[in-house]
């Protein structure tokens, strides 16, 4: 799995991102099994609630595109004044990570968090999200 790949893309999907409230940019992309890469950024809404995470515009792109088996994500998130050498690891919030559950074998899916595309930590889903309720849980 070339990681390193995988976080150019949630970088360079974070230029994209709509955050004028917040200020804070979010890249996030995704490795299907077939290994295409499907990237998100964060949007957000001037009414506050409606504002949709990096990691699940990526998610939700690549299954609307048919990519329902996801191997890995890699996130990297900061201050609008902050570029490709980012001040800290961008971890996925709780609702992103149920809906990574969704789609990702805990033991296995990938999540690597990043400074910068040298710079980063790597977890299994696992490790982030112990004890999930998933799919097979009904
Ligand atoms: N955000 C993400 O895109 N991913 C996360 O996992 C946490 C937060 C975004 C949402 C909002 O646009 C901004 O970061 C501040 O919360």
């Amino acid at each position: 799995m070339d990681l390193k790949k995988l976080i150019e893309c949630a970088f360079s999907a974070r230029q994209n991102s709509y955050s004028p409230y917040s200020h804070y940019m979010v890249g996030a992309a995704v490795l299907c099994r077939d290994g295409s890469i499907i990237t998100g950024t964060n949007i957000e809404n001037a009414s506050y609630g409606a504002t949709v995470c990096a990691e699940r515009v990526a998610i939700f792109t690549a299954v609307a595109s048919g990519h329902k088996d996801l191997v890995a994500i890699a996130v990297c998130g900061g201050s609008s004044d902050e570029t490709d050498e980012l001040s800290d690891y961008a971890y996925p919030c709780g609702i992103c990570r149920q809906v990574m559950r969704e789609f990702a074998d805990p033991a296995t899916f990938t999540v690597a968090v990043a400074r910068s595309v040298s710079d980063y930590r790597k977890y299994t889903f696992e490790e982030l999200f112990p004890d999930s309720f998933g799919p097979d849980n009904l």
